[in-house]
């Protein structure tokens, strides 16, 4: 992409245009300067920075030890490397639940110090307070229902989210509160197809599915999952676009053979 390129911002209200005019909103996690840079040029059009980035950046098992902090300095770094996407944030685990007044102050961090445009949460009805609160701010919210990793000592599992009636009727419900309270969009997590389309079609602004069919405004997927780089992760909704984890395997493996047999560096590669 050229340098001078007069670039039009994604915002959330670009989103909702989208949703409107049922173009589909592309949207992938980014955790650093130079992926971000790169899937920018390529004109994504949401960069999440996901609490993912607790495993697939730091290797713990769940997402939730990642802290306030490490979030921005994910969130900032994504951000300067980016002109065009909207850039979201997670709220980490611990800085937003059961207290409106230290969601406001975590939101309110991210924004003043990352660049970012939007922070994301997850829950419905129980995080309301919170939601309200942030969004009183000024600061766009995006939900997150379904399976939300964030829970998962609650959930014991990561199985498929609300196969069942009674937790289908409640999601629909709780997507209809987030709705109400102002969020600019949400995502659905690993749920089923048929149940993601009627929360779309119930709902005015963007919805967001990972794991949640065809029927939704757009879909995310962790950038990671999507390239190969991590191969032990393979659930039926990943399509993997590439497989960067053998890409890096021979390109390391070569030049770890070209340092040891003296190839590498060559004449033409000193000073
Ligand atoms: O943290 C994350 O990457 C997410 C996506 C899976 C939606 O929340």
């Amino acid at each position: 992409m050229s340098v001078n390129k007069i670039v039009r911002k994604v915002t959330t209200h670009v989103l909702q245009e989208m949703k409107l005019h049922g173009d589909k909103i592309a949207m992938l996690t980014a955790y650093d300067f130079s992926m971000a840079r790169i899937i920018d040029e390529a004109e994504i059009d949401v960069i999440l920075v996901g609490d993912s980035a607790s495993n697939v950046m730091a290797g713990y098992d769940t997402t939730l030890p990642i802290t306030l902090d490490n979030m921005i300095y994910h969130a900032a770094s994504v951000s300067r490397g980016v002109r065009r996407a909207l850039v979201v944030v997670d709220l980490p685990f611990g800085t937003y639940q059961g207290n409106s007044r230290e969601a406001l102050a975590s939101a309110i961090k991210i924004m003043k110090e990352t660049g970012a445009s939007a922070v994301k949460l997850e829950g419905g009805q129980q995080v309301a307070e919170s939601i309200e609160r942030i969004l009183s701010a000024g600061i766009p919210v995006m939900g997150h229902l379904g399976l939300t990793p964030q829970s998962i000592h609650k959930f014991g599992t990561y199985v498929v989210r609300a196969r069942e009636e009674d937790e289908a009727r409640r999601l629909l419900e709780d997507a209809r509160i987030l709705e109400k309270l102002g969020c600019f969009a949400i995502v659905l997590e690993k749920i089923p197809a048929k149940l993601a389309e009627e929360v779309t079609g119930t709902l005015k602004i963007p919805v967001i599915g990972i794991g949640a069919g065809p029927g939704t405004d757009g879909q995310v997927l962790v950038i990671h999952d999507m390239l190969g780089i991590n191969q032990e992760f393979s659930p039926r909704f990943l399509r993997r676009y590439h497989n960067l984890h053998d890409e890096i395997l021979k390109a390391v493996g070569q030049y770890i053979s070209d340092v040891r047999s003296k190839d590498f560096p060559n004449e033409k590669e000193q000073y």
